[in-house]
């Protein structure tokens, strides 16, 4: 099959699984809220935009503001850690793989609890990405392979060498910790009830949420399920055409791999196999699911950097964009016509998107904003 996109037909029950159990258990806002230099990340109305589109209210929460690690991940990095350690004092190690954002994450968490850290990541991670990481005081191995080949690495050399894996990512036998992961991710989704005092967390319509193994999305299933039941959002899962496993694993009814080649300029959504943890929320709660082109995320980035009006800038990077991207691919491309129809996007849908880091990789970010000829 290859269709780019997927229609659901979600029954909007959350699973009975060990996510759950730990969803429903942990609070992580409250210990985040005790780390140095927490605010609740901000959320942006953008006015012009929405009229530009012809929608209704546009909002973008802007998680580049997240204690100064330009990006969401650190929630789940940071909580996930907290808990490991309060069970396990002595722990002196901690590994992922990433793309680049998780790691700086477990990277700056492992430091702050005064901790090792030690990061895979897949050939194509930028020499940016690595520096940052670094930067954190952790060990950076670059494997030769992609983001599925880094976690196989991250999990061999943990056992091996008894550290301890934080991937945010679940597999059989390994749901835990991707799954205290993403109850880190809850807090940006429990921050909503506060940011959108002007109007009210019920009056979103339509939540794109971009995804790589689906964890952030999967929290933000849980979070609106969990709220609202069946009277939750329309939700829009966006993938890069590329790293498509969640689409794969609608299409095939199971938990599938992408068979991709992994090429895309969405560095933090490059991932070939879905979360365990994720894909039961994902499939009992979401609407749609679309692969989109990098040049989406392009045109998303210029959009949100050259606002027009009185509109605010937003820096946002190619992983940030997803789900703005997949927005404008479902208005713009004939390949989303029956998905825009049936999302029944109009003059008065509103929209909210996470915008889920800033110009992590600045180079790239420089390369897209001046150029303005983006047609792939
Ligand atoms: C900026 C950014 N956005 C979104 C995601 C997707 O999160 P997940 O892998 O949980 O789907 C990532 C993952 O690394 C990311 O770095």
């Amino acid at each position: 099959m290859n269709s780019n996109y997927y229609k659901n037909s979600p029954n909007n029950i959350i699973l009975d699984d060990i996510t759950k159990e730990i969803l429903e258990k942990h609070n992580a806002l409250e210990f985040h809220a005790t780390l140095q230099g927490y605010k609740p990340t901000p959320l942006i109305h953008l006015p012009e935009l929405s009229k530009k589109h012809n929608v209704g209210n546009i909002y973008i929460k802007d998680e580049s503001h997240r204690f100064g690690l330009n990006a969401f991940k650190v929630l789940g990095a940071s909580y996930a850690i907290h808990q490991l350690l309060a069970k396990n004092p002595e722990s002196e190690t901690f590994c992922t793989a990433t793309d680049g954002n998780h790691g700086r994450a477990v990277a700056w968490s492992a430091k702050k609890f005064g901790k090792k850290a030690v990061i895979y990541v897949p050939d194509d991670t930028t020499a940016q990405r690595i520096k940052v990481i670094e930067n954190e005081g952790a060990k950076v191995i670059q494997i030769d392979g992609n983001y599925d080949d880094a976690c196989q690495e991250a999990e061999k050399t943990s056992k091996a060498n008894n550290w301890i894996l934080v991937q945010d990512m679940a597999w059989e036998g390994y749901e835990e910790i991707p799954a205290l992961i993403m109850a880190g991710y809850l807090t940006l989704f429990k921050e909503l009830e506060e940011n959108l005092h002007t109007s009210s967390d019920s009056n979103v319509d339509i939540v794109f949420l971009q995804a790589g193994v689906g964890s952030m999305a999967g929290a933000g299933v849980y979070y609106y399920l969990n709220k609202y039941g069946a009277n939750r959002p329309k939700i829009v899962i966006v993938e890069p055409k590329e790293a498509d496993g969640i689409l794969l694993s609608f299409q095939n009814n199971k938990l599938s791999t992408s068979v991709g080649n992994s090429t895309t300029i969405m560095a933090g959504l490059n991932c070939g196999t879905p979360s365990l943890g994720a894909w039961g929320l994902l499939k009992n709660g979401t609407d749609y699911s679309i692969r989109i082109k990098d040049k989406y995320a392009k045109q998303a980035i210029r959009e949100l950097y050259f606002p027009t009006g009185s509109d605010k800038r937003i820096i946002s990077g190619e992983s940030g964009v997803g789900g703005v991207a997949g927005f404008l691919a479902i208005m713009n491309d004939v390949d989303f016509q029956t998905v825009k129809e049936s999302l029944d996007i109009g003059s008065k849908t509103n929209i909210l998107f996470i915008s889920t880091e800033g110009d992590t990789d600045k180079k790239v970010f420089d390369q897209i904003i001046n150029d303005n000829k983006i047609d792939n």
